[in-house]
């Protein structure tokens, strides 16, 4: 197939507008593997590659999609071959790189994950970079000695990507859960994943004049960044931890160092995108293995190329619940 289907972002007078084109094989970038992809995801980072913030997507025409999962076609690096089942997920993917928004990718045979045994081409890209990401959160959270007996663990944006994912895999690995979302018809849904309480989004805000707050999180995944991650590390529980991993509601952090130097709290940084191979496939081995969730089908919103560009607003506005999961041959 030298010609494929793909999600087009055009940078016009009228500002970035979105339709689903045919492209050439030969428009996509060179590059060590061809992958005929067979699933990709929505993540947040998509729809601001899409509407041309330019901290993720300086070059136009353009195709987002930082996740994707399918086939080898080809390959001129001798680790992979025609049939071979991978996952590309962060690097340059879907940035200034052809996206999983499309059905075919060539990508460096440096950004590509083997799909691990024990987990399919649609479950690896229901969790995509968003459970990818929430694994991380939770992993440097453990290495810093969260455990069960911590204490309740927080999870901000609860009913997003991250947020749903980090909730399931918190709920199998014995955790108490307390979400906090902005959605108030969506508490059924986060205690079906697993939440023993919520917590809604604007009380979560109070408190945020004040030095600390009484200690109450035994950990935190933060998604949201802002004042509502501030004030969750001011209720830490003594010598505990936050993993930051999101700004969709504020990059700013109104902080002081009392937290830190009073109650001996930890704030960790997680990123996916440029996390090393090696690390990558541990998490994802790590996935389809002992973190292994069952009925992700919970999570998911299914969508084509022809419908994601809906989506893409939905989740700008803050409106998506759990994963939307592109099919790309539908
Ligand atoms: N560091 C990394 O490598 C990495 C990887 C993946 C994602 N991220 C970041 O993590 C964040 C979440 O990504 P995602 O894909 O999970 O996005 P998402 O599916 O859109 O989830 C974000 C959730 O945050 C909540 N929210 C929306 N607007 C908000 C606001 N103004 N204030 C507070 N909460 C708000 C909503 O949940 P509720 O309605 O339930 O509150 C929303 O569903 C993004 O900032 C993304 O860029 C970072």
């Amino acid at each position: 197939m030298s010609t494929y289907r793909a999600l087009l972002v055009e940078k016009t007078d009228a500002g970035f507008e979105r339709s689903v084109v045919s492209r050439s094989v030969d428009d996509l970038p060179a590059g060590d593997v061809l992958i005929d992809v067979r699933y990709s995801s929505l993540n947040y980072k998509d729809a601001l590659s899409a509407t041309g913030n330019p901290g993720v997507t300086r070059r136009f025409p353009h195709t987002p999609g930082i996740d994707a999962a399918g086939v080898v076609v080809e390959s001129s690096d001798v680790k992979f071959s025609a049939g071979d089942e991978v996952i590309v997920v962060g690097y340059d993917l879907g940035m200034n790189t052809a996206g999983g928004f499309g059905q075919r990718i060539r990508v460096p045979a440096g950004w590509i994950v083997p799909r691990p045994q024990g987990l399919t081409l649609r479950e690896a890209m229901i969790l995509g970079t968003a459970g990818f990401t929430a694994a991380l959160c939770v992993d440097k959270l453990e290495h810093a000695g969260m455990t069960p007996s911590s204490g309740p663990v927080l999870v901000t944006g609860a009913t997003g990507g991250v947020g749903s994912v980090a909730v399931m895999l918190l709920a199998k690995l014995g955790y108490e859960i307390t979400a906090l979302t902005g959605k108030t018809d969506q508490h059924d849904f986060l205690k079906g994943l697993g939440a023993a309480d919520i917590i809604d989004r604007d009380a979560a805000r109070a408190g945020a004049d004040k030095p600390l707050l009484p200690e109450r999180w035994g950990g935190v995944v933060d998604t949201v960044g802002g004042e509502i991650l501030f004030n969750a590390v001011k209720s830490l529980r003594y010598g505990c931890s936050l993993a930051a991993c999101g700004l969709v509601d504020s990059p700013q952090i109104p902080a002081t160092v009392l937290p830190f130097i009073l109650r001996n709290v930890n704030l960790l940084g997680v990123d996916s995108v440029e996390l090393p191979l090696d690390a990558k496939i541990s998490a994802w081995q790590k996935l389809a293995g002992p973190w292994k969730l069952g009925g992700l089908d919970a999570l998911v919103e299914p969508l084509t190329l022809d419908t994601v560009s809906d989506a893409i607003d939905r989740i700008l506005a803050g409106r998506m619940v759990g994963r939307g999961v592109v099919d790309l041959q539908a």
